[in-house]
């Protein structure tokens, strides 16, 4: 290993090993190290093993920041979150059509203000790291300086971020609609400025299908061709009644995916969200493509649109990560994320285990997203972002670890009954970048708050 490091910490490390094929081989991979050692050099880890084999690494006096009692496990991955949204999570009563036109269209509309999208991209980012989400993959509005600003304060944190300006020119308020090539030109002079800049990376964002006029989709696979290596992002069959417009809307298509992938759009780098009611043709079309699905579990339950089938998913061998999709998902955190995907599976039947649930939030939703060499578990060379779980933070979390007597049911406790106050701290590029408030309690925060050096 290379000698050289800045970063020493200990604790309890759980990640995944290596990308599995089939739910079954996870519980191979699962790798728990209850008394571990994680040198970072910078942003990279350097190292990693137990307390034991690496405890004479840090030279005598080396600050080791000690983590023991806690959880430490790689940053969450968000596959599908709409930043613009955040200031209307909970918007009653609506399904996803109704719920576009009565909340979501005039919300996006205030960011042509962009001290307005610089206030709430600043709360949106704070809220993923207090979520120890680390990466994610965000739409913004159609406003091209939504996503300037985003970018402008991911890159400040150094975070691992994906993000685009939302493409949309029909079936929308007058005051969100762009030609295709307005479109176009503002699209690629985002890429031009953001993608591939440091952990910064492009995704071309055509809004949905009812949104595209055919000419607006030409423009996107133009771009795609041009920049073959930016992500592509958008929803796909979400609810019954935009699956029956699409069809009405492009009538010479076979399914809703084929109006996608007629133009080119699917493929390694692209992710659709929802993918609640495909067709068999659709499912293969994903899965032969390599195209990514973002299963997000409280939107689908709040819109009442639909149950994402995961079975499914690992039948056909199509990528999958899980998203928020905030502000239709009700949370920012994927804890009480993945407990909604346990339910969703439940009531369809698959028992979704806690490994499985953290491999598609951390190493599954990365290889979905092709960086399985930067992030998604501990591996040296690995870049480091991670978090530091409580894992019990109320008197019913505590009385029930303490009726624990494994990591997957601490973990699944975790995922059914946690939220942001398991969060301890969040680490982004070997940094941290965020710590539970001293003023949570004083009890708790004042021992937790507390940071033991060794030597
Ligand atoms: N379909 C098109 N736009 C949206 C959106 O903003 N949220 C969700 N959940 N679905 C969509
Ligand atoms: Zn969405």
């Amino acid at each position: 290993m290379s000698r050289q490091f800045t970063t020493a910490i200990r604790g309890d490390f759980f990640d995944i090993a290596a990308c599995v094929d089939h739910p079954q081989q996870i519980a191979e991979q699962l790798r728990h190290i209850p008394d571990g050692l994680m040198l970072l050099n910078e942003g990279r880890i350097v190292w990693h093993g137990s307390w034991r084999q690496g405890k004479t690494l840090p030279p005598p006096g080396f600050a080791v920041t000690d983590y023991r009692g806690k959880l430490i496990v790689p940053g969450f991955i968000d596959m599908h979150i709409h930043y613009p949204q955040t200031e209307m999570i909970a918007a009653y009563g609506e399904q996803l059509l109704e719920w576009l036109d009565n909340y979501t269209f005039p919300t996006e509309s205030r960011f042509s203000c962009q001290q307005h999208a610089s206030k709430i991209s600043a709360f949106f980012l704070q809220q993923l790291l207090s979520n120890g989400t680390t990466t994610a993959l965000v739409f913004g509005t159609v406003h091209p300086q939504s996503v300037d600003v985003l970018f402008t304060q991911a890159a400040a944190l150094n975070m691992r971020l994906i993000a685009g300006k939302v493409m949309m020119d029909r079936h929308a308020p007058p005051e969100l609609l762009e030609t295709p090539e307005q479109s176009y030109r503002q699209t690629r002079t985002l890429i031009e400025r953001w993608h591939g800049k440091q952990r910064r990376s492009y995704a071309i964002t055509p809004r949905f299908a009812p949104t595209s006029t055919p000419e607006l989709l030409a423009q996107v696979q133009r771009l795609l061709e041009e920049f073959p290596d930016v992500y592509l992002q958008t929803h796909l069959s979400e609810d019954l009644e935009e699956v029956n417009w699409v069809k009405a809307l492009f009538p010479d298509s076979h399914n809703y995916l084929d109006v996608y992938h007629s133009y080119g759009l699917t493929g390694s780098k692209s992710v659709f969200a929802h993918c609640l009611h495909l067709e068999e043709q659709e499912w293969d079309c994903l899965s032969q493509t390599q195209s990514a699905i973002a299963f997000c579990p409280t939107s689908n339950l709040f819109l009442s649109s639909g149950l994402f089938n995961l079975q499914k998913a690992w039948q056909k061998q199509v990528k999958l990560g899980i998203g928020t999709d905030v502000g239709a998902g009700t949370t920012f955190n994927m804890l009480q994320t993945l407990g909604a995907a346990y339910k969703v599976s439940q009531l369809q039947r698959y028992r979704l285990s806690a490994g499985e649930a953290f491999y598609h939030a951390t190493l599954g939703g990365v290889h979905a997203l092709s960086l399985d060499d930067k992030i998604g578990n501990f591996n040296v060379g690995k870049e480091a972002d991670f978090v530091v779980l409580n894992q019990a933070v109320s008197p019913l979390q505590k009385l029930r670890c303490d009726n624990s007597n494994s990591l997957a049911d601490q973990l699944f406790m975790l995922m059914i009954l946690g939220d942001d106050r398991n969060i301890y701290r969040t680490y982004v590029d070997g940094r941290v970048v965020y710590q539970v408030a001293t003023t949570l309690t004083n009890n708790l925060s004042h021992k937790a708050l507390r940071r033991r050096h060794i030597s």
